[in-house]
């Protein structure tokens, strides 16, 4: 690229997800507060010194007026964010319907909605439309901001249909795409009924990659098995153009859990965390609020070892942060209910005067007060169902160089790919073997947890955040190089 001022001139990198990184909330007609959320991704792009990063996604607020349209604009690109106006029927039908309701549960294998198949398919129509025209949208603003040189990046299960957009604005546009989310057998994927459709949309990126090498070729057997296309150890191909397909394990920004380990006020919080707990073993759960991470059944566990391990009754507490997400769709109100059923029967039965078993927290924690919890913790319990990834087994791994606390882990997270040595992989479901794991990890000894412990530790420092994005991008460049060489051929 071209040099400005005698400075070498990045390499633009237009990030597109659903959401931007920002809280934004409305002060006056025509004033906003914004709040950077510092979350992994963020802090990946934001770390890549060779490409300078810009957002384009949905604010999360509805801002029908076109005063408070123009503030926001404002405001956001300061924070180099740009933001896509949905209204509130899209978001409804786009967002809680087909992303949160139809998507979402069936790529973490828990099927399509079953009600009543009528109107299910009615509304599966009508949700699709406004999926497509949302995507349509987000291609509008990323093509009115694309200059030549910029590679687009887009990201998620909301912006399936986004590539083939793109390309159809410009067929040069660098585009690729990431799945957060596990990609399901190729028979779960077929039962939808736009999967042709949405899987071509996808083979339009030129590069498609995905946490883990499973969920990448589940993605090629469906564009074989459904499309009848040809998978080859590279990707996909489709009268002689080549998709990329492969996987890039994501990461953390390590460093940052670690730095702030030291901080003051983290360092006091640990004290005072630790004062309260003296006596007990400290066992944690960090998650959204999502039937995926199978918090009740967690609970249930929790439970179960407390009934068959009666001299642990007093010693132990299990700390659930459980972030509410999604809380317009019914299925997360129903689940919400359930756990606060569930923790209220537990805490019954085996609390006292003095201390309950479980502490249930329906918010989220500010990132020093995490930090401090993950340090101070003895077991963290990350038991989904089905989970992309799952970074927090990388943030508790990543602040618990002291302490070297064991990480019961669910076989059916990606992380399980990485850190499946360290930690005791489980079956979620089997609660009978999830308590079983969990005597074993408040029995483990000092020279076996260190062990587990070193383990994870190197995987999670030396696999960050910061190298996952900067491969991805590198390849999708020469990706294009590539793909305009075999076109030549
Ligand atoms: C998952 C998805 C992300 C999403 C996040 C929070 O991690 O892969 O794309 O942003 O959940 O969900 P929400 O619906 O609140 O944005």
């Amino acid at each position: 690229r071209e040099r400005v001022d005698g400075r070498p001139c990045r390499q633009r990198l237009l990030v597109v997800a659903n959401r931007l990184p920002v809280s934004a909330v409305r002060r006056g007609e025509d004033s906003w507060s914004l709040e950077i959320s510092a979350g992994g991704l963020v802090s990946a792009l934001l770390g890549v010194k060779e490409f300078e990063a810009r957002w384009i996604g949905w604010a999360g607020v509805n801002v029908p007026d076109e005063v408070g349209q123009k503030a926001l604009t404002k405001a956001l690109a300061e924070k180099r964010c740009i933001p896509v106006f949905l209204d509130e029927e899209i978001v409804h039908q786009y967002y809680n319907g087909y992303c949160n309701n139809i998507l979402w549960p069936l790529f973490h294998y828990l099927g399509l909605p079953q009600e009543d198949r009528l109107a299910t398919t009615r509304s599966f129509q009508s949700q699709f439309l406004a999926y497509k025209k949302a995507n349509q949208m987000f291609a509008d603003v990323v093509n009115k901001h694309y200059e030549e040189g910029d590679v687009v990046w887009c990201h998620d299960y909301h912006l399936m249909f986004l590539p083939k957009c793109l390309k159809e604005y410009n067929i040069k546009m660098k585009v690729g795409w990431f799945l957060h989310t596990p990609f399901p057998s190729s028979e779960i994927h077929r039962t939808l009924p736009s999967r042709s459709e949405l899987l071509r949309s996808v083979l339009a990126a030129d590069l498609v990659g995905f946490h883990t090498y499973d969920y990448a070729r589940h993605f090629v057997s469906a564009c074989t098995r459904i499309l009848g296309l040809e998978g080859t150890p590279e990707g996909v191909e489709d009268q002689g153009r080549l998709t990329r397909v492969a996987a890039f394990p994501i990461g953390i920004d390590s460093d940052r859990f670690i730095r702030a380990l030291e901080a003051a006020p983290v360092q006091d919080n640990i004290r005072e965390l630790a004062e309260r707990f003296k006596g007990r073993k400290v066992m944690l759960g960090v998650d959204r609020l999502d039937m995926i991470k199978g918090i009740p059944q967690k609970i249930l566990a929790f439970e179960k070892f407390l009934e068959e391990n009666p001299d642990w009754r007093d010693k132990v507490v299990l700390l659930q942060i459980a972030v509410p997400t999604r809380t317009d769709v019914p299925e997360y109100q129903k689940l919400t209910s359930q756990v606060h059923e569930i923790v209220g029967r537990i805490n019954g039965r085996f609390g006292t005067l003095s201390a309950v078993p479980i502490h249930h927290l329906d918010r989220s924690l500010d990132f020093h007060a995490l930090c401090a919890l993950y340090a101070i913790t003895d077991v963290a319990l990350v038991t989904s169902l089905r989970d992309g990834m799952n970074l927090v087994s990388y943030e508790f791994v990543a602040c618990q160089d002291t302490k070297k606390g064991v990480l019961i882990l669910s076989e059916f997270a990606g992380a399980a790919q990485s850190l499946g040595a360290g930690a005791i992989l489980v079956n979620p479901w089997n609660i009978t073997e999830v308590a079983a794991s969990i005597a074993q990890a408040l029995n483990m000894p000092a020279d076996e947890r260190e062990k587990r412990h070193k383990h994870n530790f190197a995987h999670v420092t030396s696999h960050t955040a910061q190298e996952w994005a900067e491969t991805f991008v590198s390849e999708l460049n020469d990706t294009v190089v590539e793909a305009k060489l075999r076109t030549r051929q």
